[in-house]
C-alpha cells in the first residue's frame, strides 16, 4: 500500500515510519499541502495522506478520484477540509477520531493558566532579571464559572480538570451527555446561560455550518464582561474580528487561541521572516492579554504515535478487510463514523 503523505513536518516521520513498517504501508512524504496544485503529485499512490490544513474539496476530490486512489487517510480528527458530499462513492475518507483529549484539554489549561497568572510576562521579565511584580496580579480560578461548549472526549476531560480546580462547569451540547451532570458542579444549560453566567468559556465542539462563528459580535455582547474565551477546537467558530473589536472595547479581559480562522497559510511554519499580511492576527496577538499558540494543543507524543498508529491501521482495514469503522459515511446529510461498512455507495 503506496500513501503520498502531504503536509509534512519533521515530528511526523518517525511514528509513520514506524507502524508503517511493522504493517506494510509505505509513506511517500510531501512538504506540500494538498490542494488542487499539488493534487497530481498522488499519481501512482492507492491513497493520501492528509491534515487539518490540506484542502479537499471538489477539484481535489475530482483529481484523485482520476488518478485511481482510492483512499483519503485523514491524519486528525476535525474534516471541516473535506467536502464530504463529494467525495461520497468516490474516496473512501478515514480519520483518526480520538488520539489524545488529553492532549488537547491540558493544553487548553496551560492557555487558560499562562493568560491570568500573567506566566508569559513574567517569563520574558525573569530572563531579564527583572523580578517587578507590578502588573502581574492574576486571579483565582476557584469558584468561578467555566462555560464549555462541546461535551464530547476533550470537552468532557477538560470539564474534568476544571472541577478539579473548584471551577463551576456551565455545559452545552447538541447532544446532551447528561451522565456527566454532576449537581451544580456541572450541569447543561442553554447557550445563552453560558453567554451571561460564564467567566471563561472554552470551545470543543467541531466546526459546521452551524457552528460557524458561534462566537460573533451578538454572542460576545451578551458576555461578562472580562470573559476569557479559549479556542483549541477550530478558528472559524470563532468571528476573529469581532473577539479583536471586543478586546478593544475591554469587554473580552482575554483570549487564548490555538487555532484562528485564516490559519492554513501561516500556521505550522515559520513566518518570521515574513511581513504579516493578516492585520487582524497581528493585532490580535500584539494585545498583552492574547496568546496564540499555531494548532500545537495536539502535539504531544503520546497523541503523534496514537495518530499513526491509528491511521495505519484505518488505512489496512480499508485495503485488506474492505471496511474500518473510522471510515466517515455522508449519508442523507449526515457524516459520522460508518458503522455498518456500506459507506461507499
Ligand atoms: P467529539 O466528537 O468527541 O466531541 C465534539 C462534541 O461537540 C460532541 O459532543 C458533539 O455532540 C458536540 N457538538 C456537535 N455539534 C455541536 C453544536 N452545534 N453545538 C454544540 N456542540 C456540538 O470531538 P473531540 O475529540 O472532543 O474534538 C473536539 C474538537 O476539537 C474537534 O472537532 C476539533 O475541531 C478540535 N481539535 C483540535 C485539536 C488541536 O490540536 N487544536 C486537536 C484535536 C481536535
Amino acid at each position: 500500500m503506496k500513501i503520498a503523505f502531504f503536509d509534512t513536518k519533521p515530528y511526523d516521520k518517525p511514528s509513520f515510519d514506524k507502524y508503517g513498517e511493522q504493517h506494510g504501508v509505505e509513506f511517500k512524504y510531501f512538504e506540500t499541502k494538498l490542494n488542487e496544485d499539488t493534487a497530481e503529485l498522488a499519481h501512482g499512490f492507492d491513497g493520501v495522506c492528509a491534515f487539518v490544513n490540506d484542502t479537499v474539496n471538489a477539484e481535489v476530490i475530482d483529481k484523485l478520484h482520476e488518478l485511481g486512489v482510492k483512499v483519503l487517510a485523514l491524519r486528525c480528527a476535525g474534516f471541516n477540509n473535506v467536502d464530504m458530499k463529494h467525495a461520497y462513492g468516490k474516496l473512501h475518507v478515514l480519520r483518526v477520531p480520538a488520539y489524545s483529549p488529553y492532549a488537547v484539554a491540558e493544553h487548553t489549561i496551560a492557555l487558560l493558566l499562562t493568560s491570568i497568572r500573567r506566566i508569559h510576562k513574567a517569563y520574558i521579565r525573569s530572563k531579564d532579571f527583572n523580578f517587578s511584580l507590578s502588573g502581574l496580579t492574576g486571579f483565582d480560578l476557584h469558584g468561578k464559572t467555566v462555560g464549555v461548549i462541546g461535551t464530547g472526549r476533550i470537552g468532557r476531560v477538560f470539564i474534568d480538570i476544571c472541577k478539579g480546580f473548584g471551577m463551576k462547569v456551565l455545559a452545552y451540547d447538541k447532544f446532551p451527555a447528561k451522565e456527566i451532570e454532576d449537581g451544580d458542579r456541572v450541569r447543561y444549560v442553554e447557550l445563552d446561560e453560558i453567554f451571561e453566567k460564564s467567566d471563561v468559556i472554552s470551545l470543543h465542539c467541531p466546526l459546521t455550518d452551524e457552528t460557524h462563528h458561534l462566537i460573533d459580535a451578538n454572542a460576545l455582547e451578551r458576555c461578562k464582561k472580562g470573559v476569557i474565551i479559549l479556542n483549541t477546537s477550530r478558528g472559524a467558530l470563532v468571528d476573529a474580528e469581532a473577539l479583536l473589536a471586543a478586546i478593544k472595547s475591554r469587554k473580552v479581559g482575554a483570549a487564548c487561541l490555538d487555532v484562528y480562522e485564516e490559519e492554513s497559510d501561516l500556521f505550522f511554519e515559520d513566518n518570521s521572516g515574513h511581513i504579516m499580511e493578516d492585520d487582524t492576527l497581528a493585532r490580535l496577538i500584539s494585545m498583552p492579554n492574547v496568546i496564540v499558540t499555531s494548532h500545537q494543543a495536539f502535539l504531544t507524543e503520546e497523541a503523534l504515535s496514537n495518530i499513526a498508529e491509528t491511521t495505519v491501521q484505518n488505512i489496512v482495514d480499508i485495503f485488506e478487510r474492505g471496511q474500518c469503522p473510522n471510515e466517515l459515511c455522508y449519508r442523507a446529510g449526515n457524516t459520522e463514523d460508518c458503522k455498518s461498512g456500506k459507506c461507499f455507495g
